[in-house]
């Protein structure tokens, strides 16, 4: 395209990210708010066709090639399937993915697949039920293992995509079992550093579980060496993984997300808009462009690229935590949790 969604600092974004409902649910720890989240009424949220409009002004005239549906809990929107089948419908080719946490997925892989949903990424912290109602404040392990496996069966497995964030004192004694058990299944695991975007402003970075002790709790029980495939911007790095007992037999790969004591930030390609239609240049933006008022007041697509634009152009150049040359005094955690944002 001829005017992509470039940042001054030379990046182009290409990686669209929408949320479509601020819903959710479980209540994850770092994520939510046991209680008292004001919902977005639903004349606020993004249309069906509105996402649709947003999706295609983004791959026609601003370069993007990937899309990736996002929430609070996409599961929850009534219409995601038919969000999907319209998505797909304008644009045979583009990646479309989903972030989920799977409960309720039992009933909707089929449907999803079947309305051109190309993959999904599910986020799983721990494989026993009272750590998940510890951790997510509800009890449903039982559902989202469920409908892991009915993704499998529906073919949006390829690959399927574990998110998995580590608490220490919570889950982290669980690192070696869950990358076992994502194995055995032919899942790509990926752990991730907690980031400070929880709502109840409780995330030290002392007490957060960093990559290298991801490193050290997996080497109890299996070797990692590096991934030769290129990494491409993506958010993880990727490590092929051996047990221990037999080191030189590859069986599956492992991702770290290490998006604080190794930040990707000089890589990013992600552009997102919230479920009430503004786009955020980054996950830690502090400013907001909404679109949606121009979407309601007849502006045209034109307006509506040339908003966009202006609102990646002043995409920060990096989170500021732990960037050298941008000390942590720098960082201020935004008033957004995860779930508004979509992760
Ligand atoms: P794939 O295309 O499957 O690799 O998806 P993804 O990893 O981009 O998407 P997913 O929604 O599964 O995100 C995984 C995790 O990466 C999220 O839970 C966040 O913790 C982290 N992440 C995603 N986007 C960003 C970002 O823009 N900045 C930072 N710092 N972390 C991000
Ligand atoms: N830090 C890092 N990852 C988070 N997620 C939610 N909150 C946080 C956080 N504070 C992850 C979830 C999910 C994805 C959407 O974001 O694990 O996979
Ligand atoms: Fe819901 Fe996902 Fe947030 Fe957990 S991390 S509360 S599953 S949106």
């Amino acid at each position: 395209v001829e005017k992509p969604l470039v940042d001054r600092f030379g990046r182009v974004a290409s990686d669209l990210r929408i949320s479509l409902i601020d819903k959710c649910n479980l209540r994850c720890t770092y994520c939510m708010p046991a209680d008292g989240m004001a919902w977005l009424p639903k004349s606020r949220l993004l249309t069906g066709e509105e996402v649709r409009r947003l999706v295609t002004i983004g791959v026609r005239d601003l370069g993007v090639r990937e899309l990736r549906l996002t929430g609070g809990e996409p599961l929850v929107r009534v219409d995601l399937v038919d969000i999907v089948a319209g998505l797909r419908a304008d644009h045979p080719e583009l990646p479309i993915s989903l972030t989920t946490n799977a409960v309720g997925l039992a009933k909707k892989a089929r449907p999803l697949a079947d309305a051109g949903l190309s993959r999904i990424n599910v986020s799983l912290d721990t494989l026993h039920a009272g750590t998940f109602q510890e951790l997510a404040r509800r009890n449903h392990l039982q559902a989202t293992l469920d409908g892991i496996d009915a993704a499998v069966d529906a073919g949006l497995g390829a690959p399927l995509k574990i998110n998995t964030v580590l608490m220490r004192g919570v889950n982290d004694h669980e690192a070696a079992d869950l990358l076992a058990w994502a194995v055995e299944r032919g899942f790509e695991l990926r752990f991730i550093e907690q980031m400070p975007l929880d709502a109840d402003h409780g995330w030290r970075k002392d007490n957060m579980v960093t990559s290298a002790e991801i490193h050290e709790r997996l080497s109890e029980r299996f070797v990692l060496s590096a991934d030769p495939r290129d990494r491409d911007g993506a958010p993880a790095e990727r490590f092929q993984v051996a047990h221990r007992a037999d080191p030189g037999r590859v069986v599956g790969t492992v991702g770290i997300i290490a998006s604080v004591t190794e930040p990707f930030c000089s890589d990013c390609r992600r552009t997102r808009i919230t479920a009430e239609g503004k786009v955020m240049a980054c996950l830690f933006s502090r400013e907001e462009t909404d679109l949606s008022e121009l979407l309601r007041s007849g502006a045209s697509d034109d307006d509506v690229a040339d908003r966009w634009r202006e609102a990646m152009w002043g995409k920060p150049r990096a989170h500021g935590m732990g960037h050298p040359g941008l000390g942590d005094d720098d960082f201020v955690q935004p008033d957004r949790s995860m779930s508004a944002i979509g992760g």
